[in-house]
């Protein structure tokens, strides 16, 4: 080993469901018989029809098609719920956590099973099919399991939208899969402050042209909204009376199960498709061996369901595997920085997982807030979303873990449907920072800039060779931009926008986007996307927006501002600009630095020089590289000068 590693514990070799040596053979024998693999790994779920037909995937773009599992049939509410509900009616399915710590409640797989038939059914006689499209809106409350799981029993497609998003955002999503329905609350509650969901979808129908016919508001806090005659019902009305019976929908492996939006290079945000089969083998299967799941444990991801790891591991995943998982509607630091650790020791956790940046902003709180409680239950931790730092590595391990836990440093993406890169912790010796190795049917190269395949010890752009069965189907409504954004840079490969470094040990490094997407805390925001906000303001004339390296969040928005020749600079238009994006977008999106700009670096051609915007971002000064090329070299003396005044 090349760096600092921690090898297996002896406990876990000799108790693993995978060790180092099952590893090797499995991964050989998913590259090597990849239709023997995963029909066996196929049998985890319970098919209405076998499949027989496993792999047939090709992303040439002559003969691009991607299909796992095509004549199999299954639903995945009848997967994640039903069977273990025949099984073990009284097992606790949900472990909810309140906002405020005297508030839980405790869901049984039998109690489950009755909230999300009635919910299904209530959506039925609202004239909802399989195929059509349900935006969920909701905050981290057991309705909004209930009713992504209601959307999966009766074949809609739900596309859930993160509860920090705009009525803009909303909007734009609600029209993009013409939702005729979207399901939401009164409104949220985090770290005690309230966040006006439903207003939030009132505004948002105002804005625009949509088909949405019926809006379900659970009532979470009781505060004030206003309710549309003939539009609005309160979710407790809808499912009063509906029948605890409703068959789950038969759907082909290949039907669509959902649709989540997020952020890329360029333009609006891309709606993700993830499909039925494919998906729940590899949602059941990355969460089993990534974290060694043993029937009876207590699993915690603490993301929203609003991202891609809330929907995989909070949901799908765990219960799929028939787990008791934990959902928090609230923030680590509230009412005080022990609240993530009280709730370990509450619902005695054995799995948690969580973000860097959250242990980050825990971390610089000190110590005695996490030494104060006992986690004695915790077994395993799992990292998610950006690379993280060795120092909240050691601070994961030592002070969370005291010592005992490994850490799972699990590198995916939207796109990817689960874990693509990470240990298994019986299997894999780990170094801090490093994602380790891939998982089965993962066959991942790094390629240099015109697409050579790059061997040994070595940096690079990384991408997958072949396909696997969690894998994104399309883009909504646009099976070209996916074509066009994932499989044309290097043809016959899938691009994962990420770059990439793989050392002595075959071991893998993310080492971020390579991409005009930043990760600001473990969410996506595609730096277009912040671009077009501010050029929407009547005062803008122009705006870049570049990535900077952040303490806490990661990466920090920089935005560079050049302004209308009608607007002059000043500390309250700064403020307003802030506040303008944040009205956008959604508080995510805010930029950190906004810097007033009287032009940007362009090419002769015209095109923006990011590169030199981000050096300028990092304060790296004496590395702007060339700049001659540019059409006005002196614009660059001009932006040093504003970065001082701007930060
Ligand atoms: O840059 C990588 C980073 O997050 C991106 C994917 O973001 P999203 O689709 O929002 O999914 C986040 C949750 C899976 C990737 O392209 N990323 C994710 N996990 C890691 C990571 N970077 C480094 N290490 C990770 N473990």
């Amino acid at each position: 080993m090349t760096e600092a590693s921690y090898p297996v514990p002896a406990e876990w070799a000799k108790d693993a469901l995978i060790d180092a040596a099952a590893y090797d053979r499995m991964y050989a024998e998913a590259a090597t018989d990849p239709d023997a693999f995963w029909a066996k790994e196929a049998k985890r779920l319970d098919w209405i029809v076998a499949p027989t037909k496993i792999k047939d995937t090709s992303f040439d773009e002559s003969d691009f098609h991607i299909r796992w599992f095509e004549d199999g049939q299954l639903n995945v509410a009848a997967n994640c719920v039903d069977r273990h509900a025949d099984a073990r009616p009284d097992a606790i399915a949900i472990l909810w956590e309140g906002d405020n710590p005297d508030e839980s409640r405790k869901i049984s797989y039998a109690e489950l099973r009755d909230e999300v038939s009635k919910l299904a059914n209530c959506l039925k006689s609202r004239g909802v099919t399989k195929g059509d499209r349900v935006t969920i809106y909701l905050p981290m409350i057991p309705e909004a399991a209930f009713a992504m799981l209601a959307c999966a029993r009766i074949g809609a497609i739900h596309s859930v939208v993160f509860g920090g998003f705009s009525p803009e955002s909303l909007c734009n999503r609600i029209h993009d899969c013409d939702s005729r329905i979207v399901i939401t609350a009164d409104e949220g509650l985090r770290g005690g402050k309230t966040v006006p969901l439903k207003a939030n979808v009132d505004a948002a129908l105002d804005h625009g042209d949509l088909a949405v016919e019926t809006v379900i508001v659970v009532r979470r806090t009781g505060g004030k909204v206003t309710m549309t005659e003939g539009r609005d019902c309160w979710y407790a009305d809808c499912v009063e009376g509906q029948s605890t019976d409703c068959a789950p929908e038969p759907m082909n492996a290949e039907d669509p199960l959902f649709i989540l939006y997020t952020s890329g290079s360029t333009g609006q945000p891309k709606g993700v498709l993830h499909t039925s089969g494919g998906y729940l083998v590899w949602a059941s299967m990355t969460h089993e061996y990534v974290f060694n799941y043993r029937p009876g444990e207590i699993f915690w991801c603490a993301a929203d369901v609003g991202w891609v790891t809330g929907h995989t591991y909070s949901l799908y995943g765990a219960l799929a595997n028939g787990a008791t998982t934990v959902m928090f509607e609230g923030v680590p630091n509230y009412p005080d920085h022990s609240r993530f650790w009280q709730i370990v020791d509450k619902y005695e956790v054995n799995i948690l997982y969580t973000a860097p940046t959250a242990l980050r902003s825990l971390m610089r709180e000190g110590d005695d807030w996490v030494t104060r409680t006992s986690r004695k239950s915790l077994r395993l931790l799992g990292s998610v979303g950006e690379p993280i730092n060795p120092e909240a590595w050691n601070w994961y391990h030592n002070v969370v873990g005291d010592g005992r836990c490994p850490i799972v440093d699990t590198w995916w993406q939207t796109e990817t449907g689960g874990h693509m890169i990470s240990p298994l912790p019986g299997a894999t010796a780990l170094k801090p920072g490093s994602a380790t190795k891939p998982l089965f049917g993962v066959l991942p190269e790094l390629v240099d800039a015109d697409g050579k395949v790059l061997e040994g010890a070595v940096e690079g752009n990384l991408v997958i060779a072949d396909s696997w069965p969690g894998q994104m189907r399309t883009v909504w409504n646009d099976h070209d931009r996916f074509f066009q954004t994932y499989f044309s840079t290097y043809p016959g490969k899938y691009f994962t926008g990420d770059g990439c470094r793989r050392d002595e040990d075959g071991y893998y490094w993310i080492t971020g986007r390579v991409d005009d997407v930043i990760n600001v805390s473990g969410h996506r925001m595609g730096t277009a996307e912040v671009e077009s906000a501010l050029v929407a303001h009547s005062k803008v004339a122009e705006a870049a927006v570049v990535g900077m390296p952040h303490d806490v969040k990661g990466q920090g928005i920089y935005a560079y501002v050049t302004l209308n020749a009608n607007a002059e600079p000043s500390e309250d238009l700064r403020k307003e600009l802030v506040q303008w994006v944040r009205r956008e977008i959604g508080p995510i999106a805010t930029p950190d630095i906004l810097q007033f700009a009287p032009a940007l670096p362009k090419t002769r051609s015209g095109k923006i020089m990011r590169r030199i915007l981000r050096k300028i971002a990092e304060n790296q000064l004496d590395q702007l590289g060339d700049t001659s090329t540019l059409a006005d070299p002196a614009v660059v003396d001009a932006l040093i000068a504003g970065r001082e005044e701007a930060t």
